[in-house]
């Protein structure tokens, strides 16, 4: 892979153990990850969007985040069914999701 145009970080909660315990893993962050992959990869541009799943970001009450570089962007109360609109808007228009940036 080349360096990503886009680069998108869900907050799954991990822990430095490995575990996943937290608040946004409790409300869907890993199927917000898997939408991800799955809608970039049906959109066509998995060569230019890598996807990481991270820590908490010390945001929990606005979670699940999720940050996009290299705009920096920050997204609250994400949820799984959003993931669509940020692509399409985000990732394949470049115009941020106003209702959803914090
Ligand atoms: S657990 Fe996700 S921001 Fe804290």
């Amino acid at each position: 892979m080349i360096k990503p145009e886009y680069h998108i970080f869900v907050c799954t909660s991990s822990r430095i153990n490995g575990t996943q315990k937290g608040y946004c893993h409790s409300n869907d962050s890993t199927e917000i990850v898997t939408n991800f992959m799955e809608a970039i990869e049906e959109s066509g541009i998995s060569d230019k969007v890598m996807v990481t799943n991270t820590g908490c970001f010390g945001l929990c009450n606005d979670g699940p985040i999720v940050v996009i570089y290299p705009e920096g962007t920050w997204y609250g109360k994400v949820s799984p069914e959003d993931v669509e609109e940020i692509v399409e808007s985000h990732l394949m228009k470049g115009e941020v999701v106003k209702r959803l940036e914090i």
